[in-house]
């Protein structure tokens, strides 16, 4: 038993900041000093290559360990962000069909990282746009599932399908997933349009929300390119402290654990509290 906590991220929808909050929430759990893995689940590489790893020049990848060639740790790199990554490369685009006809395809990677959980406080796991086999091993792998979502008309189709994907996982292979809920992503706060959408979500589905969102902002799109997350090219942004606050709720750390005022302190501040 170690306490290391696994938490898979996982839409199938495309493009609502999956491997923006792998890397963002990463690298804010790194800076609390956890020590963190990221797992790059899909063959697009686009977690690799935003941390700065040329996925064409990745040697040993998430691939040859999901097909037992290697052991994780032998595949795992440091990244310039702190965490540490399982990388991908373009190959896992074929991992799928070959662990269909494989026992047990659902745990390969739970048993995969079984060797290393004992080295990390938390493990994140970058999932695909997809519900296919490496998302059910993720589900499979994992203790937790976080749900960015975008919220925006239709947003709510497909959140059914993966919650009927997570309840197939909690009945087959893994009882004990929890789902954290959904994290607002690309939010636009100055619309009504969103709010609406989530609450409806948040109804339809009794989900919770976790909290703080995650604004929209051209800096977030910037990053990648300078293989980086946004902690470090625009840690100041709200994008960046909000990824903190999760990081910090994550590492189970009270936000009053930062500004931790002396009881003196306290005792004067209250006595200049104007009556
Ligand atoms: N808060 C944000 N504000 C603006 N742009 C963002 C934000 N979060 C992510 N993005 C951008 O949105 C795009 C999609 O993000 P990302 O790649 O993280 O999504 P994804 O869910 O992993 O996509 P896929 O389903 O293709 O894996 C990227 O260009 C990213 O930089
Ligand atoms: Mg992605």
């Amino acid at each position: 038993m170690t306490d290391c906590r696994t938490i898979a991220v996982a839409n199938q929808k495309g493009g609502v900041a999956k491997t923006t909050t792998v890397a963002s929430l990463g690298a804010a759990l790194a800076e609390l000093g956890r020590k963190v893995l990221l797992v790059d689940l899909d063959a697009q590489a686009c977690l690799t290559f935003s941390l700065g790893l040329d996925p064409e020049a990745v040697e040993l990848s998430v691939h040859d360990v999901l097909l037992g060639r290697v052991a994780a740790s032998m595949a795992i790199q440091p990244t310039a962000d702190g965490p540490d990554l399982l990388p991908a490369t373009i190959e896992l685009a074929g991992c799928e069909g070959q662990l269909l006809t494989r026992t047990g395809r659902e745990y390969t990677l739970r048993l995969a990282l079984e060797e290393v959980r004992p080295s990390y406080d938390v493990i994140l796991l970058d999932c695909a746009p997809s519900l296919g086999v490496l998302t059910i091993n993720a589900l499979t792998a994992a203790d937790e599932v976080l749900i960015p979502l975008q919220c925006e008309t239709l947003s709510h189709r497909g959140v059914g399908q993966l919650l009927d994907t997570v309840r197939d996982v909690q009945r087959l292979t893994n009882r004990d997933l929890r789902v954290m809920g959904v994290l607002p992503t690309l939010f636009d706060s100055r619309t009504t349009h969103a709010r609406e959408v989530l609450a409806d979500i948040v109804t339809r589905y009794g989900l919770d929300v976790v909290e703080p969102s995650i604004a929209k902002s051209v800096r977030f799109a910037e990053a990648p390119a300078a293989g980086r997350s946004i902690l470090r090219t625009a840690g100041r942004t709200p994008g960046a402290q909000a990824y903190r606050e999760h990081a910090r709720r994550i590492a189970g750390l009270d936000l009053a654990d930062e500004v931790r005022v002396p009881s003196e302190f306290i005792h004067l501040a209250t006595e200049v509290v104007p009556t």
